[in-house]
């Protein structure tokens, strides 16, 4: 392949403003998919993405045209995957910029294109959408200008749905685009952006050549890894995997080794070959961490072992999540899991419960505290409240903090301030980027974002704000620890690390549900909140009047019996805490309701 010929770009759009069906019609277009087999949305491949419509595991593609190659480097489009969007724009030379006609540019889309600019990346824009009679491309297209600068008057405007100048979009990106550099003869560097597992073949990913040569006969060294690997196939995806014999600087396409562990082949590894290969890797590799963290339980305590079977298997397809074994007192045994974000979390949730037919119980998500305690440099790293250090040896408590991007129509200000202001917020910016539009930035809490953020900003804006946020390191925070106490014994699963200033709000809070959950016993049973001894809340479930055996007058001996047996199957399901009986399914409920 002719290295002046090829253009390596992604697509940046926002959710739902029209990526999947204009790569659709490029597909269409280039004849890179026989209409009769076009299906609609063919690069979103994983069920759960198809229903909820977001691209979560990034796709690549190969088309021609007019006598050049383009690869669609397709990027996740949602700001969980933060990380990899980096990655798979380090393997191109320019993006499109699609903007839903309509709408207007979008908070996430404005930080990727932020993102490419800082890379170098030429930034084809285009206006999407403008069939629809809301389409206002005229003034998105100031919009644009005014924001990132980019003349108004070079924008694209076309529909995914009618066609109607995706040729012309095209032609735009042969033109603009640069084409790729790279020596074939020079030491192989290879950057891996992406990588899925396929239950036949391993572990497969793509993969973009920036130097060298790579053959279909090399053996490579994966140099973060650390580790050696034989090719078993290279190819292109057309977009049906086809293998080729060897792969040339600035060529995009896959590679499958026989890995079975996808944490080996993480995006932004650097492959070179085992013989004189290069040394030095490419920029940018990063190990993602976990953000959020909480306790995945199987309702049924029998499914333990299945849950443990189905998140190996999970993690075989997503090396980001973590897992290890954790038990509590009220739910019994379970996995600490930690997810790059809340969508996250819900996507690895939804897929144990769905694809493995489990039935889960979270516990509230939680962030990763770093904790100073008495006679110790060293902070330690607690994600889980109940393994705070004891209240009195904790001299600072440390938390993540993020900086949140939120673009909305500007009659909304007022509302996103108050809300950023509730959840600890601190304005670091905000401006204009058109008359009826504003980009506010917040330096905020990872906690309080975790706490259902999202929901609230899109219920105070009717939908219209979009979010956007990067990690924006620690500091230290007056936080505290609140444990439930039921008849003075903590309740582990219940507490929680919260700021000074709402740990009555909580602490009243879950009081008051548990009392509404939990059973009459024999006695008077205390429901308190403490925060280190101290008691800051208080509801008590009264003693009940009658036992089991009243109602029988004494008599009869096999009546008697058949009650307390029955009693006692009732009882396998409950658990003991602080001599109270509470049925598992009181902190179910108390765990789901909010
Ligand atoms: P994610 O996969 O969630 O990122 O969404 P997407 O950006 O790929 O959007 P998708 O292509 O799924 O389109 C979202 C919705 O907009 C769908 O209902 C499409 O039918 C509709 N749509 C896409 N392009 C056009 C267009 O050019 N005109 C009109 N009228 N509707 C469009």
């Amino acid at each position: 392949v002719e290295i002046n010929k090829i253009r390596n770009l992604s697509i940046i759009a926002h959710i739902d403003h029209g990526k999947s069906t204009l790569s659709d019609r490029i597909l269409e277009l280039t004849k890179a998919v026989d209409p009769r087999e076009m299906r609609e949305q063919y690069l979103d491949s994983m069920d759960i993405e198809r229903e909820r419509g977001i691209t979560i595991k990034a796709q690549n593609v190969r088309v021609n045209w007019n006598g050049h190659i383009l690869h669609l480097i397709d990027t996740p489009g949602h700001v969980d995957f933060g990380y990899e969007v980096s990655r798979s724009l380090a393997a191109c030379e320019g993006v499109v910029l699609l903007v839903d006609a309509s709408q207007g540019i979008e908070a996430q889309t404005l930080a990727n294109c932020y993102l490419a600019i800082e890379n170098d990346l030429e930034i084809v824009a285009a206006l999407n959408k403008i069939d629809l009679p809301a389409a206002d491309p005229d003034r998105y297209a100031a919009e644009i200008e005014n924001v990132l600068g980019i003349p108004a008057d070079s924008i694209l405007r076309v529909s995914g749905k009618t066609g109607v100048g995706v040729d012309a979009l095209l032609d735009a990106v042969v033109e603009r685009i640069p084409p790729p550099k790279g020596d074939p003869n020079d030491p192989l560097r290879a950057l891996i952006f992406d990588s899925i597992y396929d239950q036949y073949r391993g572990v497969v990913s793509s993969i973009r050549v920036m130097d060298g040569t790579l053959h279909a006969n090399d053996r490579l060294r994966f140099l973060q890894a650390g580790t050696l690997q034989s090719v078993e196939e290279i190819g292109v995806r057309t977009p049906v995997q086809v293998s080729v014999e060897k792969l040339g600087p600035g060529e995009v396409g896959y590679l499958i080794t026989g890995l079975k562990d996808i944490g080996q082949a993480r995006s932004g590894e650097t492959i070179t070959t085992a013989e004189k290969g290069a040394t030095v890797a490419l920029d940018g590799y990063l190990h993602p961490k976990p953000m959020v963290f909480c306790g995945l339980y199987p309702i049924d305590g029998d499914e333990f072992e299945d849950l443990r079977e189905s998140l190996e298997k999970l993690r075989l397809n997503d090396a980001s999540f973590t897992y290890e074994p954790e038990s509590s007192l009220a739910l019994g045994f379970g996995f600490r899991c930690g997810f790059l974000g809340l969508l996250h979390m819900e996507i690895v949730r939804e897929r144990l419960e769905r694809e493995f037919g489990l039935s889960l119980i979270a516990t509230a998500p939680s962030v990763e505290y770093m904790v100073t305690v008495a006679g110790s440099v060293d902070a330690v790293l607690v994600d889980n409240p109940s393994e705070m250090p004891a209240a009195q040896s904790i001299i600072a408590i440390s938390e993540p903090f993020l900086k949140i991007n939120v673009l909305t129509p500007s009659e909304y200000t007022g509302t996103i301030m108050e809300l950023c202001q509730s959840r600890r917020g601190e304005m670091v910016n905000v401006n204009y980027i058109s008359p009826e539009r504003v980009e506010m930035i917040y330096r905020i809490p990872l906690a309080e974002v975790v706490m259902d953020f999202f929901d609230a900003l899109k219920s105070r804006t009717k939908g219209y704000a979009s979010l956007d946020y990067e990690a924006d390191g620690y500091a230290p925070s007056d936080l505290v620890k609140v444990d439930i106490l039921l008849n003075s014994t903590p309740v582990d699963a219940f507490s929680a690390i919260i700021h000074k200033s709402k740990s009555y709000d909580y602490g009243r809070k879950m009081t008051t549900k548990l009392r509404e959950l939990i059973p009459r016993q024999l006695f008077d049973v205390p429901i308190q909140a403490a925060v280190g001894g101290r008691i800051i809340a208080r509801e008590t479930v009264k003693a009940r009047r009658k036992d089991v055996l009243a109602k029988c007058y004494g008599g009869d001996i096999s009546r008697k019996r058949k009650l307390l047996e029955k009693q006692k199957e009732g009882k396998k399901k409950m658990k003991n805490i602080g001599r109270v009986e509470v049925p598992q399914e009181a902190f179910i409920s108390a765990l789901r309701l909010d």
